[in-house]
């Protein structure tokens, strides 16, 4: 038998970096390993109320006695900690970062590590990659049942970076009930089934105002997918204090039904 060949430098080099990104991998699954289901609320279009239902889900899924950890992965745009109100950042445990908590839920953004609110950041494929990654190491997460994720908008690297680092379980899509932004919402989801991801099901957000009510049930019946509710246009949504879900009876009660029917898209040894 012949002894290996020598590798080359080249050679030496690609190996060593399928290595490391192995290990990154493993180091991600580690520190995620303690989370139950993870869920990504994701759009096509921008300004829908991915932010808006990705926040008032979490809040309802820990009234309901779930560990909820919120994700505010929009990392151009991160706005969870405003929209919660939250000022305080993660404390540092040696080399973890235990998030804070607001209405019962663990919040990590982007936005903790931002100088400036109104700074913008533009971040090119492997800086996000390695942005969330080293997140994703550094956190403690602890052992929610649910990781809510906040993605940014569109289809760009950003979004397809973060769903592809976050390996999630499934994704809640919104859209209104506006012509334009189904049409957004169709993209989004072929391009969710297309990397082989799962589609939890689809929100109508902002319904019943000018735009009227209809469009997410009938594009869940045109793409043979679950419709998840809808959550009406509401004055609530403006209470810069506490999320609406705590605000108002009848958001609780649209958001109650929405996570109840999202439980039900869930598979059963994914949930404990
Ligand atoms: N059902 C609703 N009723 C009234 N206002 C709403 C509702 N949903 C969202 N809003 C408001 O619409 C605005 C946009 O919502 P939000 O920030 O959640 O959208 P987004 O999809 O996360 O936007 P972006 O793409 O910029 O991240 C916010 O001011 C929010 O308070
Ligand atoms: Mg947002």
């Amino acid at each position: 038998m012949s002894s290996p060949r020598k590798l080359t430098p080249a050679e030496e080099a690609r190996l060593a970096q399928v290595r490391a990104n192995f290990q990154e991998r493993r180091k991600v699954s580690e520190s995620l390993e303690g989370i139950g289901v993870r869920v990504g609320v994701y759009s096509g279009k921008g300004g829908v109320g991915k932010t808006t239902i990705a926040t008032n889900l979490a809040v309802t899924l820990a009234t309901q006695d779930n560990d909820v950890a919120l994700f505010d992965c929009d990392i151009d745009c991160p706005n969870v900690t405003r929209v919660l109100r939250i000022s305080e950042g993660p404390i540092q445990n040696g080399e973890k970062l235990v998030p804070p908590s607001r209405f019962g839920v663990k919040v990590m953004s982007m936005a903790f590590f931002q100088d400036n609110e109104d700074e913008a950041i533009v971040w090119r494929g492997p800086m996000i990659h390695n942005a969330i990654n080293q997140f994703l190491h550094s956190t403690e997460w602890g052992n929610p049942d649910y990781m809510i994720v906040d993605l940014p908008p569109g289809t760009s690297d950003a979004p397809l970076t973060v769903m592809q680092t976050l390996n999630l379980d499934g994704f809640v899509i919104v859209t209104t009930p506006h012509e334009l932004a189904v049409l957004d919402a169709k993209r989004s989801i072929n391009m969710i089934k297309k990397m082989n991801l799962k589609v939890f099901g689809i929100v109508e957000n902002l319904s019943g105002g000018v735009f009227g009510t209809g469009g997410g049930q009938a594009l869940a019946e045109e793409m043979d997918l679950p419709f998840l509710g809808a959550i009406n246009m509401s004055a609530a949504f403006t209470n810069s204090q506490k999320p609406a879900s705590l605000e108002s009876d009848a958001v609780a009660t649209e958001f109650n039904s929405l996570s109840e029917k999202l439980k039900q898209q869930i598979p059963a040894n994914n949930s404990d």
